[in-house]
């Protein structure tokens, strides 16, 4: 998959991931709020609505919008994650917040990216087509079906409570959600 960017995109990578500093002035300023919000956290039970309503409004987002809600401190606020009863015995099973805190600000960006067919070579594929919410967070196919119908060798899993287990891919071939986010940009299905 190629990634190609939008407004929007570069908005939100660029607020959470600090990316593209003008100077060293803005650099001591981005520290300076990260280390404020940082010292603030959330506590939020896994799967709570507000997690997921994305940037309020109607209709194709703006680049207005997204940069008023990203102008709202609460959504830089670190979030610790409470699981549900049911889940809450696999509490220990998460890994990888310290090193990359969860926001609602990289969840939206998550989100958006997550839907997006952009992010494939000739825009047709996104993460939800084969892990789609509306089956389970998986796909009706008996392998993974990518762009010009290229079918891979492997099932789709399905792709929520990933947090709840560091390695990831039916053989765990990899320690981390973050290492697991490359291989579907990567692949050439
Ligand atoms: C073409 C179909 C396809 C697309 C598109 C796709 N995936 Fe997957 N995904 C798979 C398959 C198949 C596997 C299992 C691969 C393996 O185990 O080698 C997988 C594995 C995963 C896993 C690991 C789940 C587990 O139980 O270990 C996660 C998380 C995941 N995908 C998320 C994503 C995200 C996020 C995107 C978009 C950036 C995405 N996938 C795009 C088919 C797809």
């Amino acid at each position: 998959m190629r990634l190609s960017h939008s407004v929007v995109m570069q908005r939100l990578l660029s607020r959470c991931c600090r990316v593209a500093l003008p100077s060293s002035v803005a650099l001591l300023a981005v520290l300076l709020v990260a280390s404020v919000s940082r010292a603030e956290t959330e506590e939020v039970m896994l799967g709570d609505p507000s997690l997921t309503a994305g940037v309020p409004g109607a209709g194709p987002i703006t680049v207005s919008e997204i940069e008023t809600w990203l102008a709202d401190p609460a959504n830089f606020v670190e979030l610790k994650p409470i699981l549900p009863l049911g889940l809450s015995q696999g509490a220990a099973q998460i890994t990888g917040l310290e090193e990359n805190p969860l926001t609602r600000a990289k969840i939206e960006l998550g989100r958006q990216l997550y839907f997006d067919p952009r992010l494939s070579k000739d825009s047709t594929v996104s993460c939800a087509s084969c892990h789609d919410p509306s089956m389970g967070y998986t796909a009706h196919t008996k392998t993974g079906i990518g762009i010009d119908g290229q079918a891979g060798g492997r099932n789709s899993p399905v792709a929520y409570n990933r947090i709840l287990s560091g390695k990831q891919f039916w053989d765990g071939r990899v320690d981390s959600l973050e290492a697991q986010a490359v291989g579907p940009i990567a692949n050439p299905i």
